[in-house]
């Protein structure tokens, strides 16, 4: 099929973890909770967390560097026309990461910003990469979700410590005259629900504190969550979300090979396939050993899922994810055939 404009497709893939391994039985050393706890309520068995000195623009990098590989890409001026980086926890609050990510990566002095998503940073990045390309204003673009949550989490809050973890994932979207090749972008579903932006907030450190005559508390510096408002709310939006996107796609959601949810809860997980009435066992799962990586969620689960074989080329993908703002947003494609670096 060709048509006239270009369509984005995913043509490498990419993905990095820091060392540093933390499970449920140290964090339950210094906190008031369990191993059984952690596990049955929210399917997290160990998360990674980086050391001190390492930054989100640390991991960006090794993932962006990972996937510019797999897309047999060097690091060099022209592979790509930008770098759009998806995080809630960017190196300084002023300026964006990105930029700093594309010049360590040699990539030269190409377009570069952030998009604040919190969990769906990498499907927002992606529409908006996806958007450059269909436009004709970029040929590649390298889309990188990448986080370190260990440097907001209150170390003293038992409900966000056991939860989230650190880590990167990155794509590399070109553009393609085959609108039917495999990888292509199908669609993009995408919302917000503004009034309920205090379920998910870093209460201080923006205009708004700065902008108060008292003195700032430090614990408003701490990522802080309301944990069973936000389940209910990411079933219905990712469900809804889902289900408004494959319409205008249109498959139907026995079609569907592969739920690739955001990685927040894995009862969350089981929920969403339960109400789209797709099968539990296509739902990918890696939050067991990841934890929520928030931007990086999606990728870290596409990039362990074709690592592991269970994304075959052609399958169809259904991406999905839902966030702090409130935020939510989904994607349709057909899985390339590439080798995730
Ligand atoms: N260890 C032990 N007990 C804990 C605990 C922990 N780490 N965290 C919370 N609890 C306690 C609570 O204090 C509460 O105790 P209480 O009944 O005496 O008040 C009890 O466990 C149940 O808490 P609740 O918050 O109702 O649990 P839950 O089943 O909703 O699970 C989450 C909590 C956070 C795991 C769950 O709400 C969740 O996953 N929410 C969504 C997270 C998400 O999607 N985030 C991503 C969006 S970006």
């Amino acid at each position: 099929m060709t048509s006239h404009h270009p369509s984005a497709a995913i043509t490498g893939l990419g993905s990095y973890l820091p060392p540093g391994r933390v499970t449920n039985e140290e964090l339950a050393a210094r906190l008031d909770t369990t191993d059984e706890w952690i596990t049955t309520r929210t399917g997290i068995r160990s998360r990674h967390w980086a050391s001190p000195g390492t930054s989100t623009s640390d991991l960006a990098v090794e993932a962006g560097h990972r996937a510019l590989k797999s897309a047999g890409l060097e690091l060099a001026p022209g592979s790509v026309d930008a770098v759009v980086l998806a995080t809630t926890t960017p190196d300084h609050p002023c300026p964006a990461t990105a930029p700093e990510v594309a010049a360590r990566l040699g990539l030269g002095n190409v377009a570069a910003y952030d998009i604040a998503a919190v969990c769906s940073g990498f499907l927002y990045a992606l529409a908006t990469a996806s958007a450059q390309i269909i436009a004709g204003q970029a040929e590649r673009v390298l889309v990188i979700g990448a986080e370190t949550y260990s440097t907001i989490l209150n170390p003293a809050d038992r409900t966000t410590s056991v939860i989230f973890g650190d880590g990167a994932g990155a794509v590399v979207l070109s553009a393609t005259r085959d609108s039917g090749q495999d990888g292509v972008l199908l669609g993009v579903d995408l919302g917000s629900d503004g009034a309920n932006r205090d379920l998910i907030c870093i209460p201080g450190g923006g205009s708004r504190q700065r902008s108060q005559p008292a003195d700032p508390a430090p614990e408003d510096q701490f990522f802080t969550m309301q944990g069973k408002k936000v389940f209910a709310a990411a079933v219905t939006r990712m469900g809804e979300s889902s289900t408004a996107l494959l319409e205008r796609v249109g498959w139907e959601m026995g079609q569907v090979d592969h739920l690739v949810g955001h990685q927040a809860n894995v009862r969350i997980l089981k929920s969403l396939a339960r109400q789209l009435g797709i099968p539990e066992e296509r739902a990918v799962v890696n939050i067991d050993r990841v934890g929520n990586t928030s931007a990086a969620s999606i990728p870290l689960a596409l990039a362990d899922a074709a690592a592991a074989g269970t994304l075959t080329a052609g399958s169809r993908v259904l991406l999905t994810a839902f966030g702090g703002g409130l935020t939510w947003g989904s994607v349709a494609l057909t899985w390339p055939d590439i080798a995730p670096c």
